[in-house]
């Protein structure tokens, strides 16, 4: 990784800022900063004073109250065009496609929007740390507990441990398997959903699923930047500006619990779901674009830096993301397009993330916005879903069913590119049945 030392010039006079250059010894403990104290620290270095407040969407009587009227959600209608390439010739094939433009949106991906993972991140060793069988929806099923230890030997001063959950039906053997982001701390925090549960549904197809918790690989605030897997290659330091954020760190976990899936008769690596909500669904999208393995996508309400536009004013802003509480889920430059410069101004939008999938099936599911789904601005998700079935189309595959708005609990799922909005709140619980189903499609025909 190239490293510059203009972080350090970026700050003068403040003592944290000017503890040691990097690279660090290994002995050097890890820079403590709070999240506003590295956001702040991160601006400066992108030279940055202040950036716009984001949406409200406590308070509709707040001078910045959430927008949700449709009549200014569109600010900058135009997308920037997924099958024209940088030099301004268009993508008429599948090979421009893989051998020009996607690598060029990963490149802007990389840099502008969710960072670089380094080229050193160290191996993971994993282990089962506990065994025992269990009856999941009437399923007699093998739990296990696994976790994943991250060679620390560079800098010892920080450890990971990945902790995942996995269960596979009894006597299972190459069976399709769902893996889902899930910190377990947050377990209990939400009303348990009405049975069956998608891990039942799951148990019931006679499919494994794992739970991996992502607290474990990386911490979701921006005072543990300089810890978990993205401090840990840092050895204690700050990021740099196109260093990677705790999404593309999940997604890493993922790939990496993937490796180890691949060595576990039970299950089909090949036949591998990626899922989450909300943060956790910007996640799966994140590493769908990312991590050809996984085979299918379920990625629930993920609203801004996940499916909706960054172009879009609903619900949920591109401001909010870059602001303190959750910059640290991407790259340090995303917070650049707060101010001075605007959300016209990224080079990408998420058309084109959800376009790095292509052409495997991936489900862009949402809630009701009555029900309080509208944060995550259901109709800018649909938006870019359409926008980017061209690519699934260029493919050979087909993409969504229709340009149109679908009203509410109607599956657009014929195609590879699936959309679907449930009659419930901020969770996929609903969309679960339709989920399988479409997995089914792939996972059981080639059985
Ligand atoms: C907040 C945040 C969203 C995020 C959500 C969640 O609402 O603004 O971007 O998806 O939390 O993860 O629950």
């Amino acid at each position: 990784m190239v490293r510059t030392a203009s972080w350090l010039a970026a700050g003068m006079g403040m003592a944290w800022l000017a503890a040691a250059p990097p690279p660090a010894a290994a002995d050097e403990p890890p820079v403590e900063l709070t999240a506003e104290q590295d956001h702040q620290r991160m601006m400066k270095q992108l030279g940055i004073t202040e950036i716009r407040p984001g949406a409200n969407g406590r308070d509709p009587a707040a001078p910045n109250a959430a927008n949700y009227d449709e009549s200014k959600g569109n600010p900058y209608p135009d997308l920037p065009p997924v099958l024209t390439l940088a030099n301004g010739k268009p993508v008429k094939d599948a090979r421009t496609w893989w051998k020009k433009r996607r690598p060029e949106l990963v490149e802007l991906f990389d840099r502008e929007v969710y960072g670089r993972i380094p080229a050193d991140v160290p191996g993971v060793a994993w282990e089962v740390t506990e065994s025992r069988e269990e009856i999941v929806g009437g399923k007699p099923v093998l739990f296990r507990k696994l976790v994943g230890r991250v060679d620390n030997a560079a800098y010892p001063l920080i450890q990971v441990n990945i902790e995942v959950e996995l269960t596979t039906p009894r006597a299972a053997r190459g069976v399709p398997v769902v893996v889902e982001f899930f910190p377990f701390e947050f377990r209990g925090r939400f009303p348990p959903p009405p049975p069956p549960t998608w891990q039942e549904q799951v148990a019931a197809r006679g499919w494994a699923y794992a739970i991996l918790s992502t607290s474990t690989i990386q911490a979701d605030n921006g005072a543990g930047l300089t810890r978990g897997i993205i401090g840990l290659v840092n050895k204690g330091r700050p990021r740099e500006p196109d260093d990677w954020g705790a999404l593309r760190a999940w997604a890493w976990g993922a790939s990496r619990l993937l490796d180890f899936l691949e060595t576990t008769p039970e299950v089909d690596a090949q036949r591998a779901v990626i899922e989450g909500v909300s943060r956790f669904g910007k996640a799966s999208l994140v590493t769908m674009a990312y991590e050809p393995r996984f085979a299918i996508g379920f990625v629930g309400s993920s609203g801004m830096g996940g499916a909706a536009l960054h172009r879009r004013r609903i619900g949920e802003l591109l401001e909010n993301v870059a602001g303190s509480g959750e910059y640290h889920w991407m790259a340090g430059n995303y917070i650049k397009y707060a101010g001075p410069l605007t959300p016209r101004d990224l080079p990408v939008d998420s058309h084109e993330l959800i376009a790095l999938a292509a052409p495997r099936p991936l489900f862009i599911g949402a809630g009701n916005p009555a029900q309080g789904d509208a944060w995550v601005d259901p109709r800018g998700m649909f938006m870019a879903t359409v926008a980017a079935a061209p690519v699934w189309e260029l493919l050979g595959k087909k993409g969504l069913d229709t340009a149109e708005f679908p009203p509410i609990e109607t599956s657009l799922t014929t195609g590879e590119l699936a959309y679907r909005q449930h009659a419930g709140g901020h969770t996929s619980g609903p969309n679960w049945p339709t989920f399988l189903e479409f997995a089914a499609r792939y996972f059981e025909s080639r059985q």
